[in-house]
């Protein structure tokens, strides 16, 4: 397995596999990566000839006030996890090679200006930009991309849509630790009390869950009851609870399918999402 820093290198090496006719995924990552991200890459390298992984902290999608610079990084553990996962390539650009004077932005209405959007405007524009170049540089014929991130695969799914990338992006299940807890990056933030409090993400959704799936039809409800169980913990501040439409996003009245219910929560400083998808 190669890690690869420049544009140059990642398309010729994914042009010699072409040539030979052979299929190639990419699973797009900020690195410091985890069972999640593993999850990502095996499903990747069981349905293509060869996998490239990006392993970018992608600066245009932090605001100023958020955690560019303390976002973890370690290129020799993600190396390393990706040789074991079956991957052929890591990409592992400069923020220089991918954003030299750059004008350009993919920006996109809507589905991008609620739930994370509303408390990250900018987020999704850096997310759109940073995926649509991977797209154009490696040319894969799928792509993955994890439901822990419901809105970001939505708004994926929506922009290779609306950009016409002839691209299949292929959503993959959360992955948890034993406790319930959905694996991110971020985890690494929590101290041992906070880690404990973070419980109650999945703790709610999943009281959530159980009512949707035992009737209940009330939108409202279920989302008060995970909001009641979630402020239960002294350490948690809600950012949002929302039960919407799995495709367009829009605030559901009624429990219908395909629906998300998605939670984002301060613990402390760290800022956690989490969901449960009906389909
Ligand atoms: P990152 O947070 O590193 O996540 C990379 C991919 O791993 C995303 O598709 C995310 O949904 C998936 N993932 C993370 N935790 C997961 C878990 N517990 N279970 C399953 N999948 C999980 O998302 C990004 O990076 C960036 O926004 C990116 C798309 C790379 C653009 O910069």
């Amino acid at each position: 397995m190669q890690i690869v820093k420049t544009i140059d290198e990642v398309r010729k090496t994914v042009k010699a596999w072409k040539r030979e006719g052979l299929t190639v995924g990419l699973v797009p990552t900020m690195g410091y990566l985890h069972e999640g991200h593993k999850s990502l890459i095996e499903r990747a390298v069981k349905e293509n000839d060869r996998v490239v992984v990006s392993d970018f902290v992608n600066p245009t999608q932090f605001a100023p006030n958020e955690d560019f610079e303390s976002y973890p990084r370690d290129i020799q553990a993600d190396a390393a996890l990706c040789a074991d996962a079956g991957a052929s390539l890591i990409f592992n650009p400069e923020a220089d090679e991918m954003y030299t004077d750059a004008l350009t932005f993919v920006d996109m209405n809507k589905i991008t200006k609620v739930l994370c959007g509303k408390t990250r405007p900018i987020h999704f524009s850096g997310v759109c930009t940073v995926v649509s170049k991977l797209f154009n540089i490696v040319t894969p014929d799928r792509a993955y991309f994890g439901e822990k991130d419901a809105q970001q695969l939505c708004v994926i799914r929506k922009m290779v849509r609306d950009l016409n990338f002839d691209i299949e992006i292929v959503g993959c299940p959360i992955i948890r630790e034993a406790d319930g807890l959905a694996k991110s990056s971020r985890n690494t933030y929590l101290n041992e009390e906070e880690r404990k409090a973070a419980l109650c993400l999945n703790r709610a959704l999943k009281l959530g869950r159980e009512m949707a799936e035992g009737g209940e039809t009330d939108a409202e409800k279920v989302v008060n009851a995970i909001t009641a169980e979630i402020e239960k913990e002294p350490l948690a501040k809600i950012d949002y609870v929302e039960m919407v439409d799995l495709n367009t996003l829009e605030m559901l009245k009624t429990a219908e399918k395909p629906l998300l219910c998605a939670v984002a929560v301060y613990i402390g400083k760290t800022r956690l999402i989490d969901n449960f998808i009906m389909e």
